[in-house]
């Protein structure tokens, strides 16, 4: 049984209307959903620096990276569409929500690459030299990390829906 949601970011894979096609789309569905989940919580633990420790961050960090990449894949068919819709008439919702996508991925390739520039455990783990313990990088890194945690609890918000119906199916409530 496949599912279908209005506006979903999750290139069709949508949960409001069962369709007929059969078996890949809860697969895909729990692909993402637990990804997704990964990725809320790792968010989560990358805020708390005093809690996981600096080593854990970084290489937390880095695998979230990864994440990111995948998440963006898997979301590719609604970049694609929304791309395409910009310059539609009646788009609004569709241009608040690329903005503020396009916002958070800039805020995560600024709080990575700040990340990287700090870094006293990943890079030279890699044999690299960073510029740990520059203020400037240090003052980057914290700001965008805050702009990650404002975009990403509104990223959140704006999927709510599907998010609601994708752990209810995945969670078997
Ligand atoms: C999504 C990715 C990331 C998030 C959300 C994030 C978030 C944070 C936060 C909230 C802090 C604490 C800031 C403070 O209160 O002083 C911090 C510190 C730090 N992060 Fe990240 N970070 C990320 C990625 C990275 C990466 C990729 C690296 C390096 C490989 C890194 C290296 C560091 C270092 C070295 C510090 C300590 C800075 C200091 O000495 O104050 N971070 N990060």
């Amino acid at each position: 049984m496949c599912y279908k949601v209005r506006g979903g970011e999750h290139g069709g894979t949508s949960l409001a209307h069962p369709v007929s096609h059969k078996k890949e789309a809860p697969s895909r569905i729990q692909t993402i959903f637990w990804l997704d989940l990964s990725l809320l919580l790792s968010i989560c633990a990358l805020e708390s620096v005093s809690f996981t420790g600096l080593s854990l961050h970084e290489w937390l960090a880095l695998a979230v990276t990864g994440l990111i990449l995948v998440h963006l894949l898997l979301a590719w068919t609604w970049i694609a569409a929304s791309s395409r819709r910009l310059t539609a008439a009646h788009a609004t919702r569709t241009r608040v929500n690329y903005l503020l996508n396009a916002s958070l991925f800039a805020s995560f390739t600024t709080v990575i690459f700040s990340g990287l520039m700090i870094s006293e455990v990943a890079l030279p783990a890699f044999g690299f030299t960073s510029s740990a313990g520059d203020p400037r990088w240090n003052r980057i890194h914290n700001q965008a990390s805050n702009f990650v945690v404002i975009l990403a609890g509104l990223h959140l918000a704006m999927n709510w829906e599907w998010s609601v119906a994708a752990a209810k199916r995945c969670l078997g409530k």
